[in-house]
Order: structure tokens, then C-alpha cells, then sequence
């Protein structure tokens, strides 16, 4: 049997980028003989196999065939006589397609080396569209590597178009989209992993509500980028240069979905879109089964963050009740991501990406206050159950009195 290192192993050294996780490829090799050499099968009836003792994936060379809608639907064909050539023709881009010997001799049959080179993710053949997640992969890599120059090549964007027309990405599972959207999400430039959604066609399918956002305009006296699809991906982009989490980034991304509701008379004003959005942010989070800590904040972003612009304006009961709706006092940190998406929101704006946002310290200063308030005062006055609840809360409401009027000063 012979053994390859292939896939992004093999892209990421040529690329000169650490290496995390490596694949192998076994050619000329048998089931049995994998399991008498000990390594462990990954699944009952699938040629991948872990090794006893580095636990890295070892895969049979196997050729695939589609025999039906989404992942489930595949026959794939694993023997001693399948070719390297023959896997690496089933995989989706040319820079994923390359293998390397122990010696590191690149077999290289479609040319990875050279779209590596020439910093284009272009698909191997039409085996690509037996897998629709591939749409979501390519866009994850333009995302990645964008800061290189990498562009998708033409034939390959032409090909994620048919598939994105042809139904097939509803077959994918949340579980499946979910795991490549938050690794895009967390790329460097995430932005560009939605726009190349957008220019396949593959947005409006997987999240229509975002594609809605292009061509929709905002005020420009606020907006200077005018179009609310532009707006959201500059607040992405701002996210990630201040390496915001995962959370902060997906709540960025839908917080503006209800100026897709705006009827077209109203434009360029979105009144009440905070509220419009939340049944869209709703759907979007559910579609795609994401985690409880993304939704959440997602539709606290979607509901607050003109509350957050206005921080210095609103009246200290207003601001009391952003606080409870937060619950700031036992989830401070989830109080701090709002915080900071309402900042990218306000920075995502073309030209004013470095404005000061003094909203933040405020808004934080205003959590400590009503924080602040002690219990054990009200209790020692006799208050419990409801009425020691309305009591911190009148407290509170004191405090920040004080607080807003000390601000102004
Ligand atoms: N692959 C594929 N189609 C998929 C998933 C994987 O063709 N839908 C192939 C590619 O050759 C890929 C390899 O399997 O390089 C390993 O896949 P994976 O570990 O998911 O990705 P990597 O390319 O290693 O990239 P990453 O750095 O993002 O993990």
C-alpha cells in the first residue's frame, strides 16, 4: 500500500500556512488489511480509518457517485484498484486535490500547484455539484485566503450558480451549513464569504433575508454607503478586525434584516425595523440550528441597537429597562457583546470606520452603576418577594438619575 498526505495539509504547507490537521489517502489497500495493522474504522460501512496511534484520518482511495438528493445520497466505491488520481478527481477544488509522498513528490494531476500560484479556487470537475455544501466551502475559502488575492474562478462561480438554482442547498442539513457558516464567520474577512454567497446565487437561497438587504437604501446622512446590504457587510468586516467572537459576528450579520421589510415608499427611512427584523431573525436562527448564545444575542442586537446609538439620549427608566431586558446582572458579558456589535454597527459606515463611539463607556458605566445598588439595605428594611423587585429597581433607577445627570456635567 502506498500513503499520501493530501488535501489541506498539503495546500497550507505549499501556501506556507500552519499546518493543523492532517488527511491521508491509502492506495492499494484492503479493509482488512487496514484493521490488521490496527487502525480503528470511523464508521461501519466508510473507508476512513484512524491510525492507533496519532489518531489522524487515514481514508481507502474511493471514487463517489450521487445517487440521490443531499449527503445521504452518495454510493462511493472503494477498492485496492482505485488510483490516486482517481480520488483526488473527486474532490472539490484543485488546491484541495493535490497529494504528497513521505518524500514530499506532489502528485498534482489538475494543476493545483499552478491555480495556487495563480491565487484561483477552481473546482476539479463536474464531481463538484455531488456535494452542494461545496457552495458554502469555496465561499468559506475565498473568505480565508482573500487577504492573498485568491478570486473563484468564473467556471467555478458558473457552477455554484446551476447548483444554487437547481434546489439542491435546501437539501443540505442546519447541522452541516451551520459548521461551515461559523467557520467563515470567524475567517478574517468574513464579508467576502457573503458576498460570494450573494454572486452565486446561494444567499438568496440559504438566507433570503440577508440578500434582501441589496439595493434596500438608508438615509445618507447617516449611511454614506447608502445600501443596507453594503452597511451589513462593512459591519461584519468591522467585527473581525476587532476579532470579535462568533456570537458578536452572527448578531452583526442579521441585526438590519427588517429594512428588507421597509416599504419602498417609506425608503430610504426604516421605522420600527429594530422590531420588523426579530421574525426574520427568528427564522435565520432556526434555519440553521445555531447555537443558544448566537440567537439570542442576534435578537437582542436586532431589537436594541438603535437603543445603544441613542445610549446618551434616553432617559434613565428607558435606560433601566435596556439593562433588565440584558439582565445585566447575572449576564454581564452577554451586556458587553451588545455593546460592542452596536459599535461595529456604528464604525461599519463608509468613512467612518475610526469615529470615537462614546456610547460604549456610557452604556458601561450605567451597567456598573445598577450593579451597583446593593440588596441587603432593602432587605434589612423588611422587603422581600415582589415588592424587594420593585424596590432595586426603584433604587436603580436613582442611581442612574444621578448617573445620567453627572454624564452631562
Ligand atoms: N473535501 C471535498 N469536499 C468536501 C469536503 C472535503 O472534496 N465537501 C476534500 C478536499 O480535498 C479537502 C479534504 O477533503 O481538502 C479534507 O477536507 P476538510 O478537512 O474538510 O478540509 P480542508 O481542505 O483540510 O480545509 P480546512 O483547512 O478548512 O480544514
Amino acid at each position: 500500500m502506498q500513503i499520501y498526505k493530501v488535501g489541506g495539509a498539503v495546500r497550507d504547507r505549499l501556501l506556507g500556512k500552519p499546518v493543523t490537521d492532517i488527511d491521508w489517502v491509502v492506495v492499494g489497500a484492503t479493509t482488512e488489511e487496514m484493521l490488521a495493522k490496527g487502525f480503528r474504522p470511523v464508521g461501519a460501512d466508510f473507508p476512513v480509518f484512524l491510525h492507533p496511534k496519532s489518531g489522524e484520518e487515514y481514508a481507502l482511495a474511493r471514487t463517489e457517485r450521487k445517487s440521490g438528493r443531499g449527503y445521504g445520497g452518495f454510493t462511493f466505491h472503494a477498492s485496492p484498484e482505485v488510483t490516486l488520481e482517481e480520488d483526488l478527481i473527486r474532490r472539490d477544488l484543485t488546491i484541495n486535490a493535490m497529494a504528497e509522498d513521505d518524500q514530499q513528490n506532489l502528485t498534482d494531476p489538475y494543476h493545483g500547484q499552478r491555480d495556487l500560484e495563480e491565487r484561483i479556487l477552481r473546482h476539479v470537475s463536474p464531481a463538484f455539484a455531488e456535494d452542494p455544501l461545496r457552495v458554502l466551502r469555496v465561499a468559506r475559502f475565498a473568505a480565508r485566503y482573500a487577504e492573498l488575492g485568491f478570486n473563484v474562478a468564473p467556471e467555478t462561480l458558473e457552477l455554484m450558480r446551476q447548483l444554487s438554482e437547481s434546489g439542491e442547498l435546501e437539501a443540505l442539513t442546519a447541522e452541516r451549513s451551520w459548521k461551515e457558516i461559523s467557520r467563515a464567520l470567524m475567517e478574517d474577512q468574513p464579508q467576502v464569504f457573503i458576498q460570494v454567497l450573494r454572486d452565486c446565487g446561494a444567499l438568496k437561497v440559504l438566507m433570503p433575508e440577508v440578500d434582501a438587504l441589496f439595493g434596500v437604501p438608508q438615509p445618507e446622512a447617516h449611511h454614506p454607503e447608502i445600501d443596507s446590504g453594503l452597511h451589513t457587510l462593512s459591519v461584519l468586516e468591522q467585527s473581525a478586525l476587532h476579532k470579535q467572537p462568533l456570537t458578536v459576528r452572527w448578531a452583526c450579520l442579521l441585526h438590519d434584516l427588517g429594512k428588507g421589510l421597509t416599504p419602498e415608499e417609506e425608503w430610504p427611512r426604516h421605522i420600527a425595523h429594530e422590531h420588523k427584523g426579530l421574525k426574520l431573525i427568528k427564522a435565520v436562527n432556526e434555519r440553521f440550528k445555531a447555537p443558544k448564545d448566537c440567537q439570542e444575542l442576534a435578537l437582542l442586537v436586532g431589537q436594541y441597537h438603535t437603543h445603544g446609538h441613542r445610549a446618551l439620549e434616553l432617559k434613565a427608566s428607558t435606560l433601566l429597562e435596556l439593562l433588565q431586558s440584558f439582565d445585566v446582572y447575572r449576564r454581564p458579558q452577554r451586556f458587553e457583546e451588545f455593546i460592542v456589535a452596536c459599535e461595529m454597527d456604528a464604525r461599519g459606515r463608509k468613512g467612518l470606520e475610526q469615529r470615537s463611539y462614546p456610547q460604549a463607556d456610557y452604556l458601561r458605566g450605567a451597567a456598573n452603576v445598577a450593579r451597583g445598588v446593593a440588596v441587603q439595605p432593602l432587605l434589612e428594611k423588611g422587603f422581600k418577594g415582589p415588592e424587594l423587585g420593585e424596590a432595586l429597581k426603584r433604587e436603580r433607577l436613582k442611581a442612574l438619575k444621578v448617573y445620567k445627570e453627572s454624564a452631562a456635567s
